[in-house]
């Protein structure tokens, strides 16, 4: 073995003192397994296992694994699964996002720790990909993303449901009054029936797209359904590309770059994907050390259509993305608009890949799901960025799932100083709100003790949804669903915790929203708000430790990303 680029097992030993002596131990605890010497000479590939008995959506790995195996076996490697912290959206408190650092500070270190070659990152709900990739980045060993795939959507009733658009539909029914306990139920089991990530455009189809989109998934399988053959190809044919990346220079560094993230950008534009999505991108960027600037995602947002038919912006499933033609379709349709010397994993350029598939032929592509860039979904990108007074650093608004009524109004604010506050009075018949005002959350971004939940969906008041009404403008400095609807302002920066105008805000005060002029203000005298700010206290934080403690000391604010200052690229 060479000496100064050890390679498979010889890779970073234990240190006892006495490198042939700990490669010794290590192989002759390695044959403990029964692994011929044979095997053990081979390029190691290590297989990032992000399943567990709290994630739905990863249920499936076991067998996606045995296939990463098969192409590992295949090209010549030896596969090393290892587990992971698995974050299951709906079973962590408070909140997923506050582990999605710790995940990705554990697949960073287990990658560099543990001897392999290249690795294959297996994961899939929300938080999951993002901190794998954000893992990768730093670590910088070859590596392919490969994805759960999205779950299938049911047939209840001659309607097609699926996690988690439709959640939120019945949900808002039900409070309404208009779905009652029973119905709820049946709902209930019919919503998420198969292994996969949820079955719209939330944040995991997001991330799913924007891993090919970043060129660290295969070509083809963003949208592959978790159920389908195809998916177990994908898995194959992953552990086989892992091993070849070993003759390879290709690592997360030449793959993540500036061009790739603008690709990804455009791609999360075209898509209306979910506004946490722009929260990771940024985190991956900041791992090799680049910049998002909102600013620019408004510039790239006035000039990339919605291309793309899905729920929560439009009417159909992840899965039938797929059967319409893949990202590859939309990615075709955005050429133009795309940096296309951008590296893949799969060693073509983007560029590369999109003329290959146009010269086998004319790919199929639906119409209905994919649209032609000159006949958009939404002239516009779904995303905006908007500034003011309310959000000097910026906050997001998701416009292609919106009530474009009301992008350019101004209201009275109703203020919730708190997500307890919330629970104990938008449902109060006597709360003073009409359908006019502006519902504030405060105290629910990433410092708040609550980690920046998804709770930017303010509930509609009871006692207006009972009226009829739908959609009211809400502003916090909380995160929303990917999966989620409504004119809603999220991640307000700075956040309320640390003192950020939104701190200030007080019932009755006015708020002017205007999309178009990318504006959110608070439109109280700037006398008034020194007063209040010299009142401002810190809400008291809840003691913390350990995991906690760190988080607390070290997150950043949402247009870093939310995370770690000392995790990010310099
Ligand atoms: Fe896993 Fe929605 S709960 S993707």
């Amino acid at each position: 073995m060479d000496k100064e680029k050890p390679k498979g097992l010889g890779r970073g030993l234990t240190n006892y003192g006495d490198a042939g002596f700990s490669l010794y131990l290590r192989r002759s605890f390695a044959k403990s397994m029964g692994y011929s010497g044979e095997m053990l000479a081979r390029p190691t590939i290590g297989i990032a296992d992000s399943r567990s008995g709290y994630n739905n959506c990863h249920r499936h790995f076991p067998e996606l694994i045995e296939a990463v195996k098969r192409g590992v076996f295949a090209a010549g490697g030896l596969p090393l699964e290892f587990p992971t912290v698995s974050l299951g959206e709906v079973f962590l408190s408070p909140t997923s996002m506050m582990f999605r650092n710790l995940m990705a500070m554990d697949t960073e270190e287990m990658v560099r720790a543990q001897p392999m070659d290249a690795v294959v990152l297996v994961g899939g709900c929300d938080k999951t990909v993002p901190a794998q990739l954000m893992g990768a980045a730093s670590a910088d060993r070859p590596a392919v993303q490969l994805l759960a795939g999205p779950m299938m959507p049911t047939t209840f009733r001659g309607e097609r449901l699926g996690a988690c658009t439709d959640c939120r539909r019945f949900w808002a029914m039900h409070r309404a009054g208009k779905v009652d306990a029973r119905g709820i139920e049946e709902v209930e089991g019919n919503l998420a029936t198969t292994a996969g990530t949820c079955a719209v455009m939330g944040t995991a189809s997001t991330m799913a797209a924007l891993a090919e989109a970043l060129g660290m998934a295969l070509p083809g399988t963003a949208a592959i359904p978790a159920v389908h053959a195809d998916r177990l190809r994908a898995a194959e044919a992953s552990g086989r590309r892992a091993v070849e990346l070993t003759h390879t220079p290709i690592r997360p560094s030449q793959v993540i770059t500036e061009k790739s993230i603008g690709n990804a950008l455009r791609v999360l534009l075209a898509i209306g994907g979910s506004t946490n999505a722009i929260v990771h991108l940024t985190a991956i960027a900041g791992r090799v050390g680049v910049k998002i600037d909102l600013k620019r995602l408004n510039d790239l947002s006035d000039s990339t259509p919605v291309l793309i038919d899905l729920k929560p912006t439009g009417q159909h499933y992840m899965s039938d993305l797929h059967f319409a033609g893949g990202l590859g379709a939309v990615l075709r349709e955005l050429k133009p608009l795309l940096n296309l010397d951008a590296m893949t994993v799969a060693g073509e350029t983007l560029g590369e890949r999109l003329e290959r598939e146009e010269h086998a032929g004319a790919p199929w592509v639906d119409r209905a799901v994919v649209r032609p860039f000159a006949e958009p979904l939404a002239k516009e990108g779904g995303l905006v960025a908007l500034f003011g007074s309310l959000a000097p650093n910026g906050a997001i608004l998701k416009r292609s799932a919106a009530d474009p009524t009301l992008f350019e109004k101004e209201g009275r604010a109703v203020v919730f100083t708190s997500l307890d506050d919330l629970a104990a009075r938008i449902d109060a018949p006597d709360l003073d709100v009409t359908a006019d005002d502006f519902l504030v959350l405060q105290n629910a971004g990433p410092k708040s003790g609550y980690a920046m939940p998804e709770a930017g969906y303010l509930p509609i008041p009871a006692k207006l949804a009972r009226a009829g009404v739908k959609d009211m403008v809400r502003i916090s400095d909380a995160r929303m669903s990917g999966t989620a609807y409504g004119t809603i302002v999220l991640h307000v920066s700075p956040e309320a915790s640390v003192g950020g105008p939104l701190a200030l805000v007080r019932d009755g005060d006015r708020v002017r929203l205007s999309v178009k002029n990318r504006c959110i203000d608070l439109l109280v005298a700037e006398d008034e708000l020194a007063h209040r700010r010299a009142a401002w206290r810190a809400p008291a934080a809840p003691p913390a430790r350990g995991y906690a403690k760190l988080y607390m000391d070290h997150v950043l604010q949402a247009e870093h990303g939310c995370d770690f200052d000392f995790l990010r690229k310099a």
